[in-house]
């Protein structure tokens, strides 16, 4: 379990200049200010889980390659592709940190991931929010194969933080395939909330469609929603 903790707790650690520099170039004060609020949460969630670490006698990790090829990805990238790889995060780490508060028997663990889980459920919607509008100027054919890559993509990110964590999430009580098969479970409800309606159909309130800030299905991180964006 504490390696899990480790690794989780180096994705979420970063100073967020990456990402910031792109909302700024987005022209959307508004939008930029919650930027900068979402990086500030992301770096909280590294320091609860460096006390955490601490607490438990353990060190944090300097890095781990998955993390290092996620945030170089990430760099190459514009917004929409950015929050796209970032999506990917939360949503794993969603169901990881509900695995952990509600899997483990120490009370302080438990504390420390329902205080990040309950951020993490609101970076979701967030994100929906604004790949909403983003998707909304894709040509039409381009949106559901971009949504569909996007799925794969979670599908082996879930993959490899299951193969990875194995033995800590069966001692959460979350077998592997349970992990992967909630991943992908919580990532329709993401779908639906990032494309743009359908004009043939149209549904006005459509819009509210990112995910309420319960837990979608079941739920959702690079191996960890890292905030060295
Ligand atoms: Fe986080
Ligand atoms: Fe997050």
């Amino acid at each position: 379990m504490w390696s899990g903790i480790q690794r989780f707790q180096v994705g979420e650690d970063g100073d967020g200049a990456n990402l910031v520099a792109k909302a700024d170039r987005a022209a959307d004060p508004d939008y930029a200010r919650a930027v900068r609020l979402f990086v500030a949460e992301e770096q909280n969630h590294a320091r609860l889980l460096a006390r955490l670490l601490a607490a438990g006698g353990l060190p944090t990790l300097t890095g781990h390659w998955s993390d290092t090829v996620f945030v170089r990805l990430r760099r190459l990238m514009g917004l929409r592709l950015e929050l796209l790889v970032l999506m990917i995060a939360e949503v794993v780490a969603l169901r990881y940190y509900r695995a952990l508060r509600d899997g483990t028997g120490d009370p302080l663990t438990s504390d420390v991931a329902g205080r990040i889980l309950a951020d993490e459920q609101r970076h979701v919607p967030f994100h929906c929010e604004r790949l909403h509008a983003s998707l909304a100027e894709l040509p039409r054919p381009a949106r559901r194969p971009l949504m569909a890559s996007w799925r794969l993509l979670l599908f082996a990110a879930s993959l490899v933080v299951a193969a990875d964590h194995g033995p800590g999430l069966r001692r959460l009580g979350l077998g592997r395939l349970r992990f992967v098969a909630d991943v992908m479970a919580s990532s329709g409800e993401v779908v639906s909330a990032v494309l743009p309606p359908v004009r043939r159909n149209p549904e006005p309130n459509r819009n509210s469609n990112a995910p309420s800030h319960a837990e979608p299905g079941s739920t959702r991180h690079s191996p960890h929603g890292g905030t060295r964006r």
